[in-house]
């Protein structure tokens, strides 16, 4: 199997290379400054100087949710336009694309999980770059897969990082405890895109951890993991606005059903408890990967 990632050097671009390192594939890795995914003419640049790939996983994004909100241009570039790119290239060559994308494309206004086919609607920049960025690359290879996920941690930025670092610095942290979702472990996901890599089930699909929890809920059990004293103070996402005014809206209800993988090849994905602890205990410093 001949495999390029893109967005290699992010979260989920690393655990990818770790899970694709214990199969029998070729992998080219490329992030930027080398490929920026939103210019057409490099991704035909870089799809003409290669062998044709079996699959691209796309894992480059941007991610910044409130970045988003003020630099969306950048933010539709690299969301929309980026995996139209890929997908058009890789339907010219016959490859297959796997293509991220968030819990974020829902408005999150109703308890409950989500299932693929329920009506995105959303509510940050983020979000409708994120959505747009599924329909182009559905509609330019019928060879696409889309993947959902959410709360990803792993090697790199993320929310379990920031707790654990202002625990080093505050004894107590303010936290929302009114947006639930599905925290996911970027090993877990990488190892299942790989399932799903294989199939012909091109579509969407939902792929977080089991289990639904708020933000603070994570804070707290990543500080009772890692033997923290720090306590999490809870707070409602209106006053978390008011203290930050500029922060994008978020889900308040953003948990996935991975409804599709359980009707199809199997849900692989274990509770986010689990993951969490594996991540926390194995090697934080690698992404948990060991
Ligand atoms: N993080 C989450 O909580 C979360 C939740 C739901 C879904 N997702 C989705 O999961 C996927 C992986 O997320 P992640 O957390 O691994 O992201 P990440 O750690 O931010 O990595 C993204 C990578 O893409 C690169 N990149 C940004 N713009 C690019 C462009 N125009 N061309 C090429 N590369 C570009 C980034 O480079 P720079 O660092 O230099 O910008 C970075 O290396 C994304 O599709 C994301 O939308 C993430």
């Amino acid at each position: 199997m001949r495999v390029l990632i893109t967005g290699a050097n992010g979260q989920l671009g690393l655990a990818l290379q770790h899970v694709l390192a214990q199969h029998d594939a070729i992998i080219d890795t490329v992030d930027l400054p080398e490929l920026d995914i939103s210019s057409h003419e490099s991704v035909t640049a870089w799809f003409g100087a290669h062998d044709a790939y079996d699959v691209v996983f796309n894992c480059a994004a941007f991610t910044n949710v409130d970045g988003c909100e003020t630099n969306f241009a950048a933010a539709f570039a690299a969301n929309a336009l980026g995996p139209m790119n890929l997908a058009r290239a890789c339907a010219a060559t016959g490859a297959t694309l796997v293509h991220v994308s968030t819990d974020y494309v829902f408005a999150g206004n109703e308890p409950g999980a989500r299932v693929e086919d329920d009506v995105p609607a959303p509510i940050s920049a983020y979000g409708r770059s994120k959505l747009a960025g599924e329909g182009l690359a559905l509609a330019a290879n019928p060879r696409t897969h889309v993947v959902r996920t959410a709360w990803l941690y792993g090697e790199g930025r993320n929310f379990v990082r920031t707790m654990l670092s202002l625990a080093d610095r505050f004894d107590e942290v303010t936290v929302v405890d009114d947006q639930v979702g599905n925290p996911t472990f970027a090993g877990d996901l990488a190892r299942e895109l790989v399932r799903i890599a294989h199939t012909e089930h091109f579509g969407v699909w939902h792929c977080t951890n089991e289990g639904t929890c708020s933000w603070a809920d994570l804070a707290e059990e990543a500080y009772r993991l890692a033997g923290v004293a720090t306590k999490v103070r809870r707070c409602t996402s209106a006053e978390w606005k008011a203290m930050h005014p500029e922060s994008a809206d978020r889900p308040a209800f953003s948990s996935l059903q991975n409804a599709r993988l359980e009707a199809t090849i199997g849900n692989g994905m274990r509770p986010w408890k689990e993951a969490l602890a594996e991540y926390l205990a194995v090697a934080p410093a690698r992404g948990g990967v060991a």
